[in-house]
């Protein structure tokens, strides 16, 4: 068995979850990455990842199904044997005022952001407890700090996932098992990419530090939040966001 370290992340073919994928990867970590759509293909993401030296695993599925989870982590473990780190990045925003919400869109977004969190993270827990290892590293936002007008469905999962993560840093910690939150603020990705350059500008001008987010922002802490020098640090939501929610 490869004695290498195991990182799994969800929705890691796009955006930030591509490039904690590329992060871990050059930290020595084999690469296990799930999403909802099969990557096409033009997608180089399993040699970017290979080209590091460790093994790159894809599994698809759709995190909000219970069952779907379940076969994922059940699939990773077959092929690697261990996850050693989870990174929860699958996520969706489907905006709305209130008023004009559907109840579907709502459901959507928290089926997919904090349940999708809660299925993934079940399934894996027992191999970390086994291992007496584990880092559970999931992103919400600092929406679901502060709230944001349009945005009630998605503010609503990511902050689920703190106070989930809260609760499994306490329950875990004796298991050696840490889990933190990350709340990244404006970061430059698909998902972000359709606000016009006015909106964008508007953004910028609450943002202390004067730029957007870069994926790299992201990953670099997920690789902090991943290694060893992170080992008494739990419960946490840290926020990468430029000072944007002080
Ligand atoms: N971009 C930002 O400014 C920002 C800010 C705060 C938080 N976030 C969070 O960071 C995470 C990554 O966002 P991103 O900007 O890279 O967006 P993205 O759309 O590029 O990435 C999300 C990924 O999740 C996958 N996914 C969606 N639904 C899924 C499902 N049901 N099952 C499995 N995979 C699914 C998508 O296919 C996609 O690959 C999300 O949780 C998002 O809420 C992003």
């Amino acid at each position: 068995m490869d004695e290498k370290r195991v990182a799994f992340i969800t929705g890691g073919t796009t955006g930030i979850g591509r490039e904690i994928a590329i992060t871990l990867a050059k930290s020595g970590f084999n690469i296990a990455v799930n999403s909802i759509k099969a990557p096409d293909e033009t997608d180089d993401l399993k040699s970017v990842i290979e080209k590091e030296g460790v093994k790159y695993y894809f599994t698809l599925g759709d995190v909000s199904n219970y069952e779907d989870s379940e076969k994922m982590v059940k699939e990773v473990i077959e092929n690697f044997g261990r996850i050693d780190v989870l990174v929860n990045n699958a996520g969706i925003t489907k905006d709305n005022l209130l008023m004009r919400m559907k109840k579907e869109d709502f459901d959507a977004v928290i089926n997919v952001n904090l349940v999708g969190t809660f299925n993934v993270t079940k399934n894996v827990v027992p191999y970390m407890m086994k291992q007496r290892y584990g880092r559970i590293i999931s992103m919400a936002s600092v929406v679901g700090v502060a709230g944001n007008a349009g945005q009630a469905n998605y503010a609503a999962s990511k902050a689920g996932i703190i106070g989930f993560t809260k609760s499994l840093a306490k329950e875990l910690a004796s298991r050696n098992i840490l889990a933190n939150a990350i709340a990244p603020g404006y970061i430059q990705t698909a998902m972000t990419g359709a606000l016009s350059d006015k909106v964008k500008e508007e953004i910028q001008k609450q943002i202390p530090l004067g730029r957007l987010g870069e994926t790299k922002d992201v990953a670099k802490l997920v690789k902090f939040l991943a290694s060893e020098d992170s080992s008494y640090i739990t419960g946490q939501v840290i926020h990468v966001d430029g000072g944007m929610v002080i």
